[in-house]
């Protein structure tokens, strides 16, 4: 794949690299249209990761449709597609501890210990082998971009971290891979996370953050069967929870939830 990748730049070509882990959906395909749109050749990657998953039954239950993905790529103009088995990727692969300062101490860092070592440490060997130019990433799971593009300041990584807007279905849910496990009831309880988004951000600014907290915390408790996990507005560099809005004109809600079988999280950028 390096060296695909390296005869591509010799030829004057640069390469976009979509890490994914499969179970495509319009989310990756947009990411793949973006990387087009700046690159001369695409690299999709689909490697479900063991190591970012700290719940076996997730693991074991993540949506694999290799032949399916590839054939939506094809159709979206990727050129290539890469999909390493686990001895491949992780030879000779000795964990490295991340310093990720602060990054990881709320929102999903809690309830999920060893999750964002364990994405650093594969986009890291991702990047290895494919050496992309730039990759792209969805602001969905915000946090892991926020503290991607963290590790690739700090550890002077040659690829840049772009990231692109979420992409929703027509009632506001999020577009992701794990939403195929949810039931039709489900899967409509689900839009009350974008819902919650939208109240807090209706009332970003001219209420406190507390009164904000409260009325998504009530939103979300009118939808019986959906438990809140967290939700808090950050700061929007650093993901800090903030307890006032400062002066500030821009923030971000972040919101995880379980609905049904399947853990959720969302967030809405919210402006002044
Ligand atoms: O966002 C994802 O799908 C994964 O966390 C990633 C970046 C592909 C690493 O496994």
């Amino acid at each position: 794949m390096a060296e695909w990748s390296a005869r591509a730049r010799r030829e004057g070509r640069s390469v976009g690299f979509v890490p994914t882990m499969g179970a495509l959906h319009e989310g990756h395909l947009d990411l793949i249209a973006r990387a087009r749109k700046d690159h001369a050749k695409v690299v999709c990657s689909i490697f479900v990761n063991p190591l970012q998953f700290n719940n076996l039954e997730d693991l074991e239950r993540y949506p694999r449709q290799l032949e399916q993905d590839s054939k939506l790529l094809d159709e979206a103009g990727c050129d290539a597609l890469f999909a390493p088995q686990v001895e491949t990727l992780f030879a000779d692969l000795q964990p490295h501890t991340y310093d990720l300062g602060r990054l990881d101490g709320h929102w999903e860092g809690p309830s999920r210990p060893g999750h964002f070592q364990g994405v650093v440490n594969v986009v890291e060997r991702l990047f290895h082998f494919v050496r992309p130019d730039e990759a792209f990433f969805g602001e969905k799971d915000r946090q892991q971009l926020t503290l991607l593009r963290h590790i690739a300041r700090q550890e002077h990584w040659p690829e840049r971290i772009v990231g692109c807007p979420t992409v929703r279905a027509v009632d506001g849910l999020a577009l992701s891979s794990r939403n195929a496990r949810l039931s039709p009831a489900e899967r409509q309880k689900a839009t009350v996370l974008f819902k919650a988004l939208t109240v807090a951000g209706a009332m970003a600014f001219r209420h406190t953050v507390q009164e904000v907290e409260e009325a998504v915390r009530e939103t979300v408790a009118n939808e019986p069967g959906v438990q809140l996990d967290y939700f808090g507005i950050a700061d929007h560099d650093t993901l800090e929870p903030l307890m006032d809005w400062g002066d500030r004109d821009l923030t971000v809600a972040l919101i995880a939830a379980q609905v049904g079988p399947v853990r959720l999280i969302d967030n809405l950028t919210l402006w002044r």
